[in-house]
């Protein structure tokens, strides 16, 4: 049994993963101020877990919560491209302050390692598919410079002090607990709950942008396996699955699990999207072992039946 800690632990991601660390019997410690993530998203793990209500950015408390921890999980963030070119001084606290003062605490008491939640966004405008670590980044929204920027002080912070750093580039991850209900959130979440209404989804642009979606389940594994590599230290790996579809298959497949068969509206593209994205996950094939378990049409049957659940307690409350 190990001690744990996952920053943003009540978060989408963050809250999947506490899952899986306590159902391998480890002691878990969630830090989460519960800006972006719901209690909800623990409530069936509340006598398993130390729950801390606290910003990331108070490093003191930190230092205290992190102390006899083996490994963080740094998942805490404002997640979003949209929410970055509307406010970036905001998200530039949460997600460059917040990870400076995650990896200085994690330094002063002595954490093994820290894995960090970091993003496919820092290729940003670069064409070249599939996206493979030895590009240079080239973001093109504040929140790619945010995440490559936590990047390169994780790396730093393993060079300059010691500190075990491995950065995961997660390729637009959906699944259960992904909260559908903002402006900004993940494309997947807002279709399937659209659909299961009745409603139509709204595509911005043309619908002939793809993305390598990755289910949470491919993504928690990841952060298991970097928990625990003898390789990739003080690096950056691509987690994805190496196939992307196109926001009309995505719909297209959507009615057929849904039992539907709605249109999509087309609404303008937005600021700071890019066309295409797609992971070559040969890296972390490599030095983690990873590969993805689950794959899209899998993981979409399953976040649907996980919405289509939670609409029929809600229902029945
Ligand atoms: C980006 C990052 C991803 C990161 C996420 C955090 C890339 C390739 N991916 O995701 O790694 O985790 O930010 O926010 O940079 N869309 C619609 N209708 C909607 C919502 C979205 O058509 O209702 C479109 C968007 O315009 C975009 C695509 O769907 O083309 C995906 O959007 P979204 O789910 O917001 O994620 P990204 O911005 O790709």
């Amino acid at each position: 049994m190990k001690t744990f800690c996952v920053t943003g632990g009540a978060g989408f991601i963050g809250s999947n993963l506490v899952a899986s660390l306590v159902e391998q019997g480890h002691r878990v410690r969630v830090v989460d101020d519960l800006s972006t993530g719901y209690k909800e998203n623990l409530s069936a793990l509340a006598g398993s877990i130390d729950f801390h209500p606290i910003d990331i950015c108070e490093t003191e408390p930190l230092r205290e919560i992190f102390s006899g921890v083996d490994v963080v999980f740094h998942e805490a963030a404002i997640p979003s491209v949209q929410k970055s070119i509307l406010n970036p001084q905001r998200s530039n606290h949460a997600n460059i302050d917040g990870t400076l003062s995650v990896l200085v605490a994690a330094r002063d008491v002595k954490v093994r390692r820290v894995v960090l939640a970091m993003s496919s966004s820092v290729y940003g405008e670069n064409p070249t598919l599939p996206k493979n670590e030895s590009m240079p980044p080239r973001p093109i929204s504040p929140y790619g410079v945010m995440k490559m920027v936590g990047e390169w002080y994780a790396q730093l912070f393993t060079r300059l002090y010691g500190l075990e750093t491995l950065a995961l580039r997660y390729f637009n991850v959906f699944g259960p607990h992904q909260d559908p209900t903002s402006e900004y959130s993940g494309v997947l979440s807002k279709f399937i709950t659209a659909m299961l209404e009745g409603r139509p989804p709204v595509i911005f642009g043309d619908g002939e942008q793809s993305r390598d979606f990755t289910f949470v389940d491919n993504v928690v594994s990841a952060n298991l396996l970097a928990a625990e590599a003898t390789r990739g230290i003080g690096e950056v790996m691509n987690i994805g699955t190496g196939r992307r579809f196109s926001l009309k298959e995505v719909v297209r497949l959507l009615n057929r699990i849904v039992g539907t068969s709605i249109q999509p509206r087309y609404d303008p593209p937005r600021l700071g999207d890019i066309q295409h994205s797609l992971a070559d996950i040969g890296r972390a094939r490599e030095w983690l072992g990873y590969t993805p378990q689950v794959d899209f049409e899998t993981g979409l049957q399953r976040t649907v039946e996980w919405f289509r659940r939670c609409r029929s307690q809600v229902k029945t409350v």
